[in-house]
Formats: structure tokens, C-alpha cells, sequence
């Protein structure tokens, strides 16, 4: 079983528009999608699952896109407070959240801080993030503790560095699949993807189920992974 799995949540807006809904429709489908793959993942032993939910560069779709949503994480987030104690799921976001409303930000920030406690599984929701972005703000960091004198560039490591982004402390994911027929990165965990298999699906998000996850877990253990060995 992979200890950690990545998925870029893709194909809502195609999945409305192909049966003549507002892409908005996608976007709800798919939060609901995420809940119940998320909930699958803890029941198999799945350590870590990682979504793509927002990136920086989502922010080009229409106010009214991008609001709804916004408005799905918020009724996703509420409803997780509610259900904690029955989920026992630590949720971690990734990405800079200073850019949502101070509701998200206050709703994000108290369903990390209770939902830390529990051990197991946890689900890190990628909102307003960028591959690019994380490791340009990582390097920020390095430097700024480089300029202060607290830092020396000559000893600075990988490890140093993977502790420097938003997946600190967390192994990174060893399956990323994704959905929907793109067969591309998009600025997903870049840094983090170094040694990933990947499994790409023509399925769109909102009809992911737990059996196409089975099928990427079966294909993700048939590769064979050398790290660069033989
Ligand atoms: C990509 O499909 C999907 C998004 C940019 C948004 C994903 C957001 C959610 C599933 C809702 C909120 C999330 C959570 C975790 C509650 P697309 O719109 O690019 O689809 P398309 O390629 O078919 O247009």
C-alpha cells in the first residue's frame, strides 16, 4: 500500500458541461467525490492522501467559478468541524492561504489545530498553491536565514531544503494519479514528485470511485521502482 497518494482532482468543469450543467455542478460533485475517497484511503491504510484543490493559477477562472469553489471548501470545511470526532481525519493545507477570506483562513486554521490530534490518516488540501511557488518561497526562507547569519549556503542539504516547504515531515507521495485524460504536471508538488509513479485515467474527478483507486494502487504495484538504481 502506498504510505502516501497525490491526486490532481481534474475533468469537473467537462464532467457539468457534458451533461448540461453549470461547471460549478463539477466542482460540488467533486467535493463530495474527495470526502468519499478520503474516507477510503484511512479504511485501507492509505498514511497520506494530498488533493489538488486550488492552484495559484486558478485564480484566471470567472469570480463566479472561483467563489463557488471557495464556497464548497468552506461548506466542506464546516462540515468537517462537525464530523470530526466520527472522521478522526488530521486535515493540513498546502499553499499560501493568505489570499482567502479571512473565513476560509479562520475555518483552515481551526480544523488544523483540532484535527491534529488525530493519529492515522491525514488529508492535506492544496489551496491556493503553486509547485514553483513553494519551492521560490523555500528559497526565500534559506536565504533571509543566510542573510540574518543563521544559515550557510555551502551546507544547505535536500533534507534541509523538503524542510523548508509545506510537506515538511511528511514522506513524499509515492502515487500521483491523475484524471480526466491530461497527461501533465501542472505545477503539482514538483519538488516532491521526484521519485513518484504516476497513473494518469481518462475517468473525469466526479466519477472517480474506490475501485479506480484500486486499479491505480494495482498498477502503482506492478512498476518497478529503482530510484535510479538498476
Ligand atoms: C479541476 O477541474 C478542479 C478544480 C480546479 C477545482 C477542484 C475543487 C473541488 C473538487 C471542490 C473543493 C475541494 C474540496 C477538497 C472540498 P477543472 O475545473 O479544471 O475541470 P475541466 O478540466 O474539466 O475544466
Amino acid at each position: 500500500m502506498p504510505k502516501h497518494i497525490a491526486i490532481v482532482m481534474d475533468g469537473n468543469g467537462r464532467w457539468a458541461t457534458s451533461r448540461g450543467l453549470p461547471r460549478t455542478a463539477g466542482h460540488s460533485v467533486g467535493s463530495e467525490v474527495f470526502r468519499k475517497i478520503a474516507t477510503y484511503c484511512k479504511e485501507i491504510g492509505v498514511q497520506y492522501l494530498t488533493v489538488y484543490a486550488f492552484s495559484t493559477e486558478n485564480w484566471k477562472r470567472s469570480e463566479e467559478e472561483v467563489g463557488a469553489i471557495m464556497g464548497l471548501l468552506k461548506k466542506y470545511l464546516f462540515e468537517a468541524l462537525e464530523k470530526m470526532e466520527q472522521d478522526q481525519i488530521r486535515l493540513q493545507f498546502f499553499g499560501d492561504l493568505s489570499r482567502l477570506s479571512p473565513e476560509l483562513q479562520e475555518l483552515a486554521k481551526k480544523t488544523r489545530e483540532i484535527s491534529g490530534k488525530y493519529e492515522g490518516f491525514q488529508a492535506n488540501i492544496c489551496l491556493n498553491y503553486g509547485g514553483r511557488d513553494e519551492i521560490v518561497r523555500a528559497a526565500r526562507e534559506y536565504a533571509r536565514r543566510c542573510a540574518e547569519g543563521k544559515a550557510d549556503p555551502d551546507a544547505l542539504t535536500e533534507a534541509d531544503f523538503g524542510n523548508l516547504l509545506y510537506s515538511s515531515g511528511i514522506p513524499d507521495p509515492e502515487l500521483i494519479i491523475r484524471p480526466s485524460g491530461e497527461i501533465r504536471i501542472s505545477n503539482f508538488l514538483l519538488w516532491q514528485s521526484a521519485y513518484a509513479e504516476y497513473y494518469f485515467t481518462d475517468v473525469l474527478w466526479p466519477d472517480f470511485t474506490p475501485e479506480e483507486l484500486e486499479k491505480a494502487i494495482a498498477a502503482f504495484n506492478g512498476r518497478n521502482r529503482r530510484f535510479g538504481g538498476v
